[in-house]
């Protein structure tokens, strides 16, 4: 917090240190009226610095009373003064529940006003709580698949070995049983092993990437469900692993495919992708100056309610032909690109985000890993 404070010229220069905050800053007049708007406020209120430099903060407070008592009230007692779940509207009119601090700066005749997402505590501690989760059942799984892999090689040769040994043919379909199980075993095994497989990263482009998928979901599933492209074109490129980005997306496009072929009522059933670029963000207890959001979104049944909370755990599956393992191996090759995946599901509606930091101290090994 600023504590003396120097006496600002009419409209405040943009400040280092309050630029990269992740908390929403505001300087305001003596009269309310708005000075300065670091990029997070931006972001909340969805109003850039200079539509928001002279407007009255009454545009924001749906009880601006409230917010006028608690600036006159820091004012008086020359310090902080805090406001816990407060409603405040974006200029897109979105209601958004937010803490806020106002401050007095001394003899400036300016207020400092920090607010914080209250959904944004509750996001990061699930996050938190997910993340560490994730990683449990990512160790427990690859134990496990080992300890499954090594015997079933051996399990499999010896049933082989006595097919060989059998006269009869009657028999023999017991010991194809024993191969064909073994077989698919494997292929699971091979799944959960996946995302521990030597990285190659390199220079990624995600619509690349998109575009890939996009191929192998239509060649899939045919042109009978749209596949609706909206993409920021001016996305920076990023270290990245092409082919694991492109598994960890097809396994979600592949459910919401799934998912709208199983309700053949839908109206115009739809696959939405979505990239944008998101700035100051927080997750897994790293501040992120850039990255890519990709939005996935279906306008199927949604995700079951009784599976919403636990989808990205491992074995959790709504189909009776699934596995339940393409979504929680999507979000540990996500994780390998510091990302995250979430999912926001209601019928008619489904959207799993991707968020990928540009910056995500990945360094290229391609040739290495030739
Ligand atoms: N877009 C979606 N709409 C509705 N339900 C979904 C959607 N995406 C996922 N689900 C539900 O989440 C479950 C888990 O998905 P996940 O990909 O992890 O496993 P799976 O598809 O059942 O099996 P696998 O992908 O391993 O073959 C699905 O079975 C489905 O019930
Ligand atoms: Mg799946």
């Amino acid at each position: 917090m600023v504590k003396k404070y120097m006496a600002p010229p009419k409209i405040f220069p943009k400040f280092e240190g309050l630029e990269h905050l992740t908390s929403a800053v505001i300087i305001c007049s003596e009269r309310f009226s708005i000075d300065y708007m670091n990029p997070s406020a931006e972001i909340m209120l969805e109003i850039s610095h200079d539509q928001a430099c002279g407007q009255v903060m009454s545009l924001f407070f749906e009880e601006f009373d409230l917010f006028k008592h608690a600036a006159l009230s820091a004012k008086k007692s020359q310090s902080a003064f805090r406001e816990n779940e407060v409603f405040i509207r974006s200029k897109q009119n979105k209601t958004l529940c937010v803490t806020f601090t106002v401050s007095w700066l001394g003899n400036s005749d300016y207020y400092l006003i920090e607010m914080i997402q209250m959904d944004q505590h509750l996001r990061i501690a699930k996050e938190e709580r997910m993340f560490i989760q994730q990683q449990a059942n990512a160790d427990l799984l690859r134990n496990l698949a080992h300890e499954i892999r090594n015997p079933l090689g051996g399990l499999r040769g010896a049933a082989q070995l006595l097919e060989k040994e059998l006269a009869s043919k009657n028999l023999k379909e017991y010991t194809e049983i024993i191969i064909a199980e073994a077989d698919r075993l494997q292929n699971l095994m091979s799944k959960l092993l996946t995302p521990h497989q030597l990285p190659s990263y390199d220079t990624t482009n995600i619509h690349e990437v998109i575009e890939r998928v996009r191929g192998l979901v239509v060649s899939e599933f045919g042109s009978e469900i749209e596949f609706v492209r909206d993409y920021d074109i001016s996305l920076p490129e990023f270290v990245g692993d092409r082919e694991k980005l492109i598994q960890a997306l097809l396994n979600i496009c592949r459910n919401a495919m799934q998912a709208l072929l199983k309700q053949s009522d839908t109206e115009n059933p739809s696959l939405k992708v979505v990239t944008r670029s998101e700035r100051q963000i927080v997750f897994n207890k790293k501040k992120h100056s850039a990255a890519i959001r990709i939005d996935i979104v279906d306008n199927g049944p949604g995700v079951p309610e009784p599976i919403k909370d636990t989808i990205f755990y491992p074995l959790v599956s709504g189909n009776d032909e699934g596995t339940g393992l393409g979504l929680s191996l999507a979000q540990n090759l996500i994780s390998l690109h510091q990302g995250m995946i979430s999912l926001h599901s209601e019928p008619g509606r489904t959207v799993f985000s991707i968020i990928l930091p540009i910056n995500n101290g990945l360094i290229i090994n391609k040739e290495v890993a030739q």
